[in-house]
Parts: structure tokens; C-alpha cells; sequence
């Protein structure tokens, strides 16, 4: 801080004695151009104007001083006096240079500020009288504050003006004096020439020093707002340059890759209205589409909301196939496809006719249900070309997770939406015949029960609203006919089964299979290996032999694979041999095409044999002949099964077994003949589990014929649960069983007399050829089947006291005695 107390000598003429001592001097003048010059300061010029050189080789000539004013104008070349300011400065040349081109080169540092009082033109230059002040030196303390804090003003002001190098100016300005000081800040100020000029002509230095203040303070103002503004728009500019330059590269890629993103998704949002989407569905489509209009690209998220609005727009909305609902040609097309099978195709029939009546119907579901190959799946693809429907089949088997029927919610990876979804976009149409195969294979552990998602599906008061994890909007299955299949329906949980309608489907007899062969499967080989019609002639008998012999099964899979492989071989002669060959397979050839027999024909059994009773088993593949052994071994009363029993069926040998013990007396046994027997019972194939408890009767009817060694009838089978009392109750599946009995050459049954309506399914050639006897008693079963009456008189005191350990024989001798 320059101390002005040591040079002051009268502090209290501070402002009195102001511009004390004037002075008046003629000197050449010369204008300048764009800049003011203030005393104290060094300035660099090119002189070049004819009278600024004349003025100047004048002063050097001289004293070296010349009088430096501003022009108003920069452009106007030769200025008028009155074009010039009055207030100047009287500068010293420090340095002249006379240029190669005729210019001077000069160094100034400013001295006095002078004002003109008057201009004589005469020698060509300007040469001026002018007067200057000086001002005595003051210092109070209000000025040293004001010079501190224009200091400060201006360190401040050098900080933020980028122009100016901050060291120097600081040194610049430690100058002890207030007019010099107030002249280095002003000479330094980034200011216009008229403000400049505005500092020049204050001659006095308080009053300079003031208006510095003022003028400081304005510009730290304009520079800390040019400064704020600056830096936002740079960082704007930065912002959207940085926005810029990624759009373009995205562009540039995409254009590389051969994608316009922006026609994709004018094109989504024409597909989402062509859609016929509803209201919800569209709503969420659209957000979605905006969401994704958002997102960048290629990013991960963009790919699954895409991949979600391209489900919302595969899955049909509104489309539909034109119905067929002319019955008759309805009939034609299922007779067309299949033979027999007439209940379910008047079922069938019935369905349809509803539907003509009926705009909207809420529809039963049908569910076929039977062996293997009996033509469920089929009948499903038959049913949809007749009602010129679309056809889709989700095969069930399997299935554990409900997520694979509903889907997965959208934010797990790779969720997709669940199988009816997507089924329903493989159909393309909102009213496809939708075949659920195999429902009974479905199973379910801890992940979730899918049946329980089935009976949203299947039920038509809700499945107009199915909710898939995926999709998340409801979508309307009503308008879908459903069909399900399952070979059995124990294993289908009950409250699906009350959602449909059950059909069964039982296994075909031989002359059906035979017709069915005839009429469908050798034709269908025909064609799908190739062969023409006269290539390969079947005769009926062959055919019954490929049926006796080669398969043994409810359905014709089997029969039509045994075809194919026929087919197969004449196939090979055809290319091989001759284009025209023609084929007529006698029932003797089969053996040469098909290899040794697989099945022998089922021959009863050379004569009637003590302990060996036929039962009639139903299993999952048909109907089947079960024969049942019983021996008699001397023991403790043990009871052994074998032959893989379930337990239903070793407690239906219990209670045989009991109710013969029951009825020992009748049966001419010992009272307690249990006691020194053990008995064994089997049922061959060892090596095939069997349950049930329609075996009853046949087990009792055994274990008598061991016991008592009167011999069963070998023409007879017979099924039937059995009671601790003896009666006979009914059974299931009867039909297959009695085909399996009429297949195995039985001519005599015994069933349940509780089974009697079910002879009404069972086809009437089978009927006529078997003896059917009813039964409600086992006693009747008995005197059926054994070979002859039981006696009834029982010889108590011919029973040894101790059973010796006997052999085999012996021990029958005694038990029927
Ligand atoms: N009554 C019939 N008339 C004509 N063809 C039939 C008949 N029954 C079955 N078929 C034929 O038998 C083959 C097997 O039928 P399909 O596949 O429909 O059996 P399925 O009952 O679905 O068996 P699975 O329970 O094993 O699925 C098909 O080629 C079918 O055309
Ligand atoms: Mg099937």
C-alpha cells in the first residue's frame, strides 16, 4: 500500500488545494487512432499519415515531446480539429525508427495530461497550445481506504479478465503515488475508448480514483455474469455436442448394420393399430412403444421391450377362421378321417349343432379318454377340419412348472410367455381347436401345480380373461375349443375332470381293427412311402395275421407301424426291381416281411387244471387275459403273492382268502385247514405290476381249487371284487375286458351282475360269440367254474391231529379228504 502520509505536507488541503499549479505549452499534436494514452504509460505506434510525420520529425527535432489526442473516429483519415478530443497527453518519445516503407516506428511514455486551448495549422501539423495541472500530493485515511479498495477491485477484476497477466498487473500498480496509480489502472482497464478518454480528462486524481471505483466495480459485474453465462453455455454446448457426436455414431452403425431405427418404430406403432388389440392391450402396447422410443438402441433393456411388444403383436387379437358349421359336411369330413368311434363322433355332432343355435356358447370341453393309439390325437386334428378351424396341440406330458403354462413375469431373463400364448400365436387365430394331449402325464412338485393354471384355462367363465406372467394383459381364450386327451383319468386331479366332459375311447376289436387297416392305415403307408395302389395288396387274412401275431394292443399304432414296415420293404423291391411290380402279401408271406411272430395266438389251456384260474385284467394299454396259480403247501397258514401285486390287489388276496376261511365248511374244508397249509399265489408275467381288485374272484376261485384240488374249467374267465361275505361287486372296463376274453378264445365269462348296463358298449359280435354269465354271489362263481360240485360234507375226524411233515401230495390228500 504506497504511503502518502510521508510525502503530504498539508493533510487538511486534501480537497482546497486541488489543481494547485497550472502550466501553458506549445507543442506539435498529433491524433491517434484507437487507444488513449495515459501518462505513465509505454506505448508501441506505426506512424504513417504526412502531418503525424512532420509533427514528429518537429518534436524530435526539438525536445522529444509531442501532444498525443484521440480522434472521435478512428476511421476518418484526416481529422478535423474538432474531430479530436481535447484532452491529451504530452508524451515523451522514447524511441524513433524510420521504416523501409516511409512509416516511423515509435515508442512513447505518456507525461502530463494536457487540455487544448488552442490549434495553429499553418506549418501543415497540428501545433497546440495546452495547459496542464499539476496537483499537490494528499493523503487522508478515507483515500487510503478508497485506494485499497480499488487495489482490491482491481486484483480481483485482473483475475477474472482473461487478458491480462495477473504478476505483472499486480506489480504494475504498487506505485506510492494516487495519480499514478489511478493512471497504470486506468491505462490497464479493458474499457472502451470513450470511458478511457471519460478517465483521461478527470485531471484530478480523487476524482479519478472514484470513478475507477465505479467503473471496476461495473466490469467484475459484466465479467462475473459473462463468466456464468459462459460456462452455461458451455457446458450446454458440451452437453448437446456430447449428444450430437453419439446420435451420429448410433446413426452411423445402424446404417452399417442396414437398420433404421426410426422407421421401426413407425412401423411398430402402424402394426399395434392394425392389431384390433383391446383397449388394455393397446394401452400398454403403446407406453411400452414410448418407452422403448426412449431408450438407446442397442441396450439390453430395448431388446426385451421389444421382444414384449413383438409378442403383443404375434399373439392374434381379432383375427378368426370362418367357422364351419353345416353338419353334414362336418360328418362326412369325421367319418372321412375315422372309422367307428360312433358316440364320440354323434358327441361331436351334437357340439356343432349347439353352436349354429347358439351365437356364443359357453362350450363344454371335450376330453378323450383311452388307450394308446385308439385315435385321440387324431380325432382333435379331425374335429378342427371339420369345423375349418386352426389346429394347435401342447402336449401336457411332462409339464410340472405352472410358469410353462402361464410364462414368466417380464423381468426375469429370457422370460417368454407360456405355452398356451404360445400356441395361440402358432395358431394365428383366435378360435382354434386347441388339443391339451396327454393331461394325465402332467405332474407337479414344488415349483407350482400346473393344473391349477389348466382350470383357469378350461373354464369358461374365466378363461376370457387368462392372465399370462408374460403378456400382462388379460387375454380371451373363450372363443378356443378346447380338447384333452389322457390315457387314463385317475391321475387327472378332480376339479380339472369337472371342467369336462369325458369320452371314452375303449380299445377297437379285431374286424374293427381289421376295418380300420383296410379303410385307413394301408392306404396312408401306401402313400407315405411311396408306393402305388397296385404296387402292395394286402389280403384280410394277412392283415389278420399282422394283427394276431405281430401286434397286441388296444389302439392300431402298432398295426399301422407293422403296416408301414411292410410297405417299407416292397418299397425297396420297387426301386430296386421293377418300377410296376405288384405285391399281394398272403397271410404265410407276412413271416418273410415282418420276421418270427411276436405273439402267439393266446391258446386256452389243454385241459382244466386244479389251482389255475383266468381272470380279465384292464390295464392302461386295453384289455388282458390274467391267469391266476394257487399251491398249497404244508406249512402254518402263511399267505405268499407274487408276480408284482399292488397292494389293492394282495389285499383283495387277503380277503379271498378270508372269505374261503369264512366258508370252509360249505366248501367241504377242515375249520382251521389254514393252520397246517401255507398257500402261494401267482400271477404270471412275474415281471408286470398289476393292481387292482377285480381280480377278487378269480383268486378266490383259485385259491378253492387248490384247496378242494377240483379242477377250473379252462374256457371260463371271469372278474369281479369280492367281499369278505361273498358278494360279487362290480368293475371297470368292462368292454375292454370282455374283448380281451373274446381275443384269448374264451367262450364263457363271468362278471359282476352289477356290470350288466355296460354290456351296452360292448360290440354286439362279441356279444353273441361269449356265454356271459352274471353273478352276485361267489358261490355262483364256484358252481360256474369249478369243474364240479363241492362237497359239503366234511369229514372232521379223518383230520390228523398233528399234520405230519408231509410232502405235497400228501398234504392234499388230507385237505381234501
Ligand atoms: N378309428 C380310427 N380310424 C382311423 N384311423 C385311426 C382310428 N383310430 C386310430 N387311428 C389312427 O391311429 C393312429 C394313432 O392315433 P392317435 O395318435 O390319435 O392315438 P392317441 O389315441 O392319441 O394315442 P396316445 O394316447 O398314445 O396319444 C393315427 O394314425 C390314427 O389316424
Ligand atoms: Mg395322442
Amino acid at each position: 500500500m504506497p504511503d502518502y502520509s510521508r510525502k503530504q505536507g498539508n493533510p487538511q488541503s486534501m480537497f482546497s488545494g486541488r489543481g494547485e499549479k497550472s502550466d501553458t505549452r506549445t507543442l506539435p499534436m498529433m491524433p491517434i487512432r484507437d487507444v488513449v494514452i495515459f501518462p505513465y504509460m509505454m506505448t508501441p505506434f506505426v506512424v504513417g499519415r504526412e502531418s503525424s510525420i512532420r509533427a514528429l520529425e518537429d518534436a524530435l527535432a526539438g525536445d522529444r515531446k509531442i501532444f498525443l489526442a484521440t480522434q472521435h473516429d478512428a476511421a476518418v483519415d484526416e481529422p478535423k480539429v474538432n474531430e479530436i478530443y481535447q484532452v491529451g497527453t504530452i508524451a515523451n518519445i522514447v524511441q524513433s525508427l524510420k521504416l523501409p516503407d516511409g512509416n516511423i516506428k515509435v515508442l512513447v511514455e505518456g507525461g502530463e495530461r494536457g487540455k487544448i486551448l488552442k490549434v495553429a495549422t499553418e506549418e501543415g501539423y497540428f501545433r497546440v497550445s495546452v495547459k496542464t495541472m499539476a496537483f499537490r500530493p494528499v493523503s487522508t485515511p478515507s483515500l487510503d481506504q478508497l485506494v485499497q479498495k480499488v487495489t482490491a477491485l482491481f486484483e480481483q477484476y485482473v483475475k477474472l479478465s482473461q487478458s491480462l497477466n495477473y504478476e505483472t498487473m499486480i506489480a504494475a500498480i504498487k506505485v506510492d503515488e494516487v495519480g499514478k496509480f489511478t493512471d497504470t489502472v486506468a491505462a490497464n482497464l479493458n474499457v472502451s475508448i470513450e470511458e478511457k478518454q471519460e478517465l483521461l480528462e478527470i485531471f484530478d486524481p480523487v476524482d479519478r480514483l472514484a470513478r475507477l471505483a465505479d467503473i471496476l466495480d461495473l466490469e467484475i459485474e459484466k465479467l462475473n455474469v459473462d463468466r456464468t453465462i459462459q460456462g452455461r453455455v458451455k457446458r450446454q454446448m458440451e452437453r448437446a455436442q456430447r449428444e450430437y457426436y453419439l446420435n451420429e455414431k448410433i446413426k452411423a452403425i445402424q446404417k452399417e448394420l442396414g437398420r433404421n431405427e426410426k422407421s421401426e418404430i413407425d412401423e411398430l406403432k402402424k402394426k399395434i393399430e392394425a392389431a384390433g388389440m383391446t383397449k388394455d392391450a393397446r394401452d400398454k402396447a403403446e407406453q411400452e412403444l414410448k418407452r422403448l422410443e426412449m431408450m438407446p438402441p442397442m441396450s439390453a433393456e430395448s431388446t426385451v421391450s421389444r421382444n414384449y411388444l413383438d409378442w403383443l403383436l404375434a399373439v392374434p387379437w381379432k383375427k378368426k377362421s370362418k367357422e364351419i358349421r353345416e353338419i353334414e359336411r362336418a360328418e362326412k369330413i369325421l367319418n372321412e378321417d375315422h372309422y367307428g368311434l360312433e358316440k364320440i363322433k354323434e358327441r361331436i355332432l351334437e357340439f356343432l349343432a349347439v353352436r349354429q343355435l347358439v351365437k356364443t356358447p359357453k362350450g363344454s370341453i371335450l376330453c378323450f379318454v383311452g388307450p394308446p393309439g385308439v385315435g385321440k390325437t387324431s380325432l382333435g386334428r379331425s374335429i378342427a377340419r371339420a369345423t375349418g378351424r386352426k389346429f394347435v396341440r401342447l402336449s401336457l406330458g411332462g409339464v410340472r412348472d405352472e410358469a410353462e403354462i402361464r410364462g414368466h413375469r417380464r423381468t426375469y431373463i429370457g422370460a417368454l410367455p407360456g405355452q398356451i400364448i404360445q400356441m395361440m400365436k402358432k395358431a394365428g387365430t383366435t378360435n382354434p381347436v386347441f388339443l391339451l394331449d396327454e393331461v394325465d402325464k402332467m405332474s407337479m412338485d414344488f415349483r407350482g401345480d400346473p393344473s391349477a393354471a389348466l382350470l383357469e384355462v378350461l373354464d369358461p367363465e374365466q378363461n376370457y380373461m387368462f392372465a399370462d406372467h408374460y403378456l400382462d394383459v388379460e387375454y380371451d381364450l373363450s372363443k378356443v375349443f378346447f380338447i384333452t386327451t389322457a390315457n387314463v383319468i385317475h391321475t387327472i386331479p378332480q376339479p380339472l375332470q369337472d371342467r369336462m366332459e369325458i369320452l371314452r375311447l375303449s380299445g377297437y376289436t379285431e374286424p374293427e381293427k381289421m376295418e380300420i387297416a383296410k379303410r385307413f392305415l394301408v392306404r396312408k403307408q401306401r402313400q407315405q412311402n411311396g408306393l402305388k395302389e397296385s404296387n402292395l395288396t394286402l389280403t384280410d387274412e394277412a392283415l389278420t395275421s399282422v394283427i394276431r401275431h405281430y401286434t397286441r394292443e388296444a389302439g392300431v399304432r402298432n398295426l399301422e407301424r407293422e403296416i408301414a414296415n411292410i410297405c417299407r420293404k416292397i418299397a425297396r423291391k420297387v426301386t430296386q426291381e421293377d418300377k410296376n411290380i405288384q405285391v399281394t402279401v398272403q397271410p404265410e408271406d407276412v413271416k418273410d416281411y415282418l420276421g418270427v411272430l411276436k405273439f402267439r395266438d393266446t391258446k386256452l389251456e389243454e385241459k382244466n387244471e386244479v389251482g389255475f384260474a383266468t381272470g380279465m385284467a384292464w390295464t392302461e394299454v386295453g384289455g388282458q387275459i390274467l391267469n391266476i396259480e394257487a399251491s398249497i403247501m404244508p406249512g402254518k397258514g402263511k399267505l405268499t403273492l407274487t408276480g408284482k401285486l399292488g397292494d389293492v390287489m394282495q389285499e383283495s388276496g387277503q380277503a379271498a382268502l378270508s372269505y374261503v376261511r369264512s366258508r370252509a365248511s360249505k366248501l367241504g374244508l377242515p375249520a382251521d385247514f389254514y393252520r397246517h397249509v401255507d398257500i402261494h399265489i401267482h400271477v404270471p408275467e412275474g415281471a408286470i405290476p398289476k393292481d387292482g381288485p377285480s381280480a377278487g374272484i378269480t383268486l378266490a376261485t383259485a385259491v378253492v381249487s387248490a384247496l378242494t384240488k377240483i379242477p377250473v374249467r379252462r374256457e371260463i374267465a371271469m372278474t369281479g371284487e369280492i367281499t369278505l361275505r361273498g358278494r360279487v361287486l362290480p368293475i371297470g372296463g368292462l368292454k375292454e375286458k370282455l374283448l380281451a376274453a373274446h381275443r384269448a378264445g374264451n367262450q364263457t365269462v363271468i362278471i359282476p351282475r352289477d356290470n350288466e348296463k355296460d354290456l351296452a358298449d360292448v360290440p354286439a359280435n362279441v356279444q353273441q360269440q361269449l356265454n356271459i354269465c352274471f353273478v352276485d354271489m361267489m358261490d355262483e362263481v364256484l358252481d360256474l367254474a369249478l369243474e364240479r360240485k363241492l362237497e359239503t360234507e366234511v369229514k372232521l375226524e379223518t383230520q390228523p391231529e398233528t399234520p405230519p411233515a408231509l410232502e405235497h401230495e400228501a398234504s392234499r390228500d388230507t385237505l381234501t379228504n
